[in-house]
Protein backbone atom coordinates (compact mmCIF):
# COMPACT_ATOMS: atom_id res chain seq x y z
CA UNK A 1 0.00 0.00 0.00
CA UNK A 2 1.34 3.18 -0.88
CA UNK A 3 1.23 6.30 2.22
CA UNK A 4 -0.17 9.54 1.68
CA UNK A 5 2.01 12.26 2.48
CA UNK A 6 0.79 15.70 3.10
CA UNK A 7 1.76 19.00 4.34
CA UNK A 8 -0.16 21.55 6.71
CA UNK A 9 0.48 24.18 8.62
CA UNK A 10 -0.66 23.95 12.13
CA UNK A 11 0.15 23.51 15.84
CA UNK A 12 1.23 19.95 15.96
CA UNK A 13 -0.09 19.51 19.51
CA UNK A 14 -3.78 19.58 17.74
CA UNK A 15 -3.81 17.07 15.93
CA UNK A 16 -5.41 13.88 16.30
CA UNK A 17 -3.11 10.71 15.08
CA UNK A 18 -1.79 7.59 15.66
CA UNK A 19 1.50 9.35 16.92
CA UNK A 20 3.02 13.17 16.80
CA UNK A 21 6.97 13.32 16.45
CA UNK A 22 8.94 14.94 18.80
CA UNK A 23 11.88 17.32 17.96
CA UNK A 24 13.55 16.77 21.44
CA UNK A 25 17.54 16.53 22.56
CA UNK A 26 19.03 13.51 24.32
CA UNK A 27 17.84 14.32 27.59
CA UNK A 28 14.58 13.42 26.33
CA UNK A 29 13.46 15.75 29.21
CA UNK A 30 11.80 18.90 27.09
CA UNK A 31 13.02 22.07 26.43
CA UNK A 32 11.52 25.07 23.98
CA UNK A 33 9.82 25.15 20.42
CA UNK A 34 7.73 22.15 19.74
CA UNK A 35 8.93 20.58 22.47
CA UNK A 36 8.16 22.43 24.94
CA UNK A 37 4.71 23.06 23.20
CA UNK A 38 4.52 18.70 23.31
CA UNK A 39 5.17 18.57 26.81
CA UNK A 40 2.89 21.70 28.04
CA UNK A 41 -0.08 20.06 26.40
CA UNK A 42 0.49 16.18 27.17
CA UNK A 43 1.33 17.28 30.91
CA UNK A 44 3.59 16.43 33.41
CA UNK A 45 2.89 12.21 32.66
CA UNK A 46 4.77 12.43 30.06
CA UNK A 47 8.03 13.92 31.04
CA UNK A 48 7.67 11.22 33.79
CA UNK A 49 7.86 8.71 31.67
CA UNK A 50 10.83 10.33 29.04
CA UNK A 51 12.64 10.02 32.66
CA UNK A 52 12.53 6.33 32.36
CA UNK A 53 13.91 6.19 29.29
CA UNK A 54 17.30 6.49 29.85
CA UNK A 55 17.93 9.53 27.20
CA UNK A 56 17.64 9.40 22.92
CA UNK A 57 21.07 9.27 20.79
CA UNK A 58 20.96 12.07 17.78
CA UNK A 59 19.08 10.38 15.12
CA UNK A 60 17.53 7.74 16.90
CA UNK A 61 13.67 7.94 18.16
CA UNK A 62 11.80 6.53 21.36
CA UNK A 63 8.05 5.73 21.67
CA UNK A 64 6.07 7.59 24.91
CA UNK A 65 2.18 7.68 25.30
CA UNK A 66 0.33 10.80 24.68
CA UNK A 67 -1.50 11.27 27.98
CA UNK A 68 -3.13 14.24 27.33
CA UNK A 69 -2.65 15.47 23.83
CA UNK A 70 -5.46 14.54 21.22
CA UNK A 71 -2.95 12.08 19.38
CA UNK A 72 -2.36 8.44 20.74
CA UNK A 73 1.52 8.26 21.15
CA UNK A 74 4.06 10.85 20.70
CA UNK A 75 7.73 9.49 19.01
CA UNK A 76 10.38 11.54 20.36
CA UNK A 77 13.68 11.86 18.22
CA UNK A 78 17.02 13.99 18.35
CA UNK A 79 17.69 15.57 14.99
CA UNK A 80 21.46 17.21 14.39
CA UNK A 81 22.42 20.28 15.71
CA UNK A 82 23.34 22.35 12.27
CA UNK A 83 27.34 23.01 12.03
CA UNK A 84 27.66 23.57 8.59
CA UNK A 85 26.71 20.19 6.61
CA UNK A 86 29.85 18.60 6.70
CA UNK A 87 29.49 16.84 9.81
CA UNK A 88 26.48 14.00 8.74
CA UNK A 89 23.85 16.23 9.79
CA UNK A 90 22.01 14.87 6.43
CA UNK A 91 22.54 11.55 7.63
CA UNK A 92 21.56 12.06 10.79
CA UNK A 93 18.61 14.30 10.01
CA UNK A 94 17.27 10.82 7.84
CA UNK A 95 17.69 8.87 10.42
CA UNK A 96 15.48 10.92 12.77
CA UNK A 97 12.61 10.92 10.18
CA UNK A 98 13.70 6.84 8.96
CA UNK A 99 13.83 5.79 12.56
CA UNK A 100 10.67 7.40 13.75
CA UNK A 101 8.61 5.52 10.89
CA UNK A 102 10.37 2.42 11.86
CA UNK A 103 9.11 2.88 15.49
CA UNK A 104 5.45 3.76 14.33
CA UNK A 105 5.07 0.65 12.30
CA UNK A 106 6.53 -1.35 14.73
CA UNK A 107 3.64 -0.73 17.25
CA UNK A 108 1.18 -0.90 14.58
CA UNK A 109 0.64 2.94 14.37
CA UNK A 110 -0.49 4.01 10.75
CA UNK A 111 -0.67 8.09 11.47
CA UNK A 112 1.82 9.91 11.75
CA UNK A 113 2.83 13.88 11.87
CA UNK A 114 6.27 15.60 11.85
CA UNK A 115 7.11 18.44 12.59
CA UNK A 116 10.42 20.62 10.72
CA UNK A 117 12.85 18.65 12.66
CA UNK A 118 16.19 20.42 13.28
CA UNK A 119 15.02 23.80 11.91
CA UNK A 120 14.48 25.40 15.09
CA UNK A 121 16.63 25.98 17.87
CA UNK A 122 19.57 23.18 15.99
CA UNK A 123 19.27 25.88 12.95
CA UNK A 124 19.14 23.29 10.13
CA UNK A 125 18.35 25.58 6.89
CA UNK A 126 14.40 25.12 6.83
CA UNK A 127 14.93 23.88 2.53
CA UNK A 128 17.52 21.45 2.80
CA UNK A 129 15.87 19.91 6.18
CA UNK A 130 12.60 19.52 3.84
CA UNK A 131 13.93 17.77 1.26
CA UNK A 132 15.79 15.10 3.65
CA UNK A 133 12.30 14.74 5.17
CA UNK A 134 10.20 14.02 2.22
CA UNK A 135 12.99 11.89 0.66
CA UNK A 136 13.26 9.84 3.37
CA UNK A 137 9.89 9.78 4.45
CA UNK A 138 9.12 8.52 1.03
CA UNK A 139 11.32 5.74 0.51
CA UNK A 140 10.91 4.54 4.57
CA UNK A 141 6.97 4.50 3.95
CA UNK A 142 6.95 2.44 0.40
CA UNK A 143 8.93 -0.64 2.44
CA UNK A 144 6.31 0.00 5.54
CA UNK A 145 3.35 -1.44 4.68
CA UNK A 146 1.54 -0.46 7.94
CA UNK A 147 1.95 3.55 7.47
CA UNK A 148 -0.99 4.85 5.83
CA UNK A 149 -0.22 8.52 6.51
CA UNK A 150 2.15 10.74 7.08
CA UNK A 151 1.31 14.47 7.71
CA UNK A 152 4.36 17.23 7.46
CA UNK A 153 3.30 19.74 10.19
CA UNK A 154 4.48 23.36 9.09
CA UNK A 155 4.86 26.14 12.15
CA UNK A 156 5.24 28.78 9.04
CA UNK A 157 3.36 29.65 6.14
CA UNK A 158 7.56 29.71 4.45
CA UNK A 159 8.05 26.17 5.52
CA UNK A 160 4.70 25.08 4.19
CA UNK A 161 5.36 26.61 0.61
CA UNK A 162 8.43 24.57 0.63
CA UNK A 163 6.65 21.25 1.25
CA UNK A 164 4.19 21.74 -1.05
CA UNK A 165 6.26 22.39 -3.72
CA UNK A 166 8.42 19.13 -2.87
CA UNK A 167 5.13 16.94 -2.79
CA UNK A 168 3.74 18.10 -5.78
CA UNK A 169 7.20 16.57 -7.43
CA UNK A 170 6.50 12.79 -8.11
N1 LIG B 1 3.78 22.76 16.25
C1 LIG B 1 4.48 22.52 15.11
N2 LIG B 1 5.71 23.00 14.87
C2 LIG B 1 6.26 23.78 15.84
C3 LIG B 1 5.60 24.09 17.05
C4 LIG B 1 4.29 23.54 17.23
N3 LIG B 1 3.59 23.77 18.34
N4 LIG B 1 6.42 24.88 17.80
C5 LIG B 1 7.54 25.07 17.07
N5 LIG B 1 7.44 24.42 15.89
P1 LIG B 1 12.47 23.46 17.41
P2 LIG B 1 14.85 21.81 16.82
C6 LIG B 1 8.42 24.31 14.79
O1 LIG B 1 13.33 24.60 17.85
O2 LIG B 1 15.36 22.82 15.86
C7 LIG B 1 14.08 22.18 21.97
O3 LIG B 1 14.44 23.02 23.03
C8 LIG B 1 9.47 25.40 14.65
O4 LIG B 1 8.90 26.54 14.03
O5 LIG B 1 11.28 23.14 18.23
O6 LIG B 1 14.85 20.37 16.42
C9 LIG B 1 14.52 20.75 22.17
O7 LIG B 1 14.46 20.36 23.53
C10 LIG B 1 10.48 24.69 13.76
O8 LIG B 1 10.05 24.76 12.40
O9 LIG B 1 13.32 22.08 17.30
C11 LIG B 1 15.92 20.77 21.65
O10 LIG B 1 16.83 21.24 22.62
C12 LIG B 1 10.39 23.24 14.21
O11 LIG B 1 9.19 23.14 15.00
C13 LIG B 1 15.87 21.74 20.50
O12 LIG B 1 14.78 22.62 20.80
C14 LIG B 1 11.57 22.75 15.04
O13 LIG B 1 12.02 23.77 15.91
C15 LIG B 1 15.56 21.06 19.20
O14 LIG B 1 15.68 21.99 18.15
Amino acid sequence: MTAILEALQADITTLQLDAIVNAANPSLLGGGGVDGAIHRAAGPELVSECRGLGGCDTGDARLTGGYRLPARHVIHTVGPVWRGGGAGEPELLASCYRRSLEVADAHGLRSVAFPCISTGLYGYPAAAAANVAVTTVRQTAARLDGIGRVLFCCFSPEDLRIYQRLLQVE
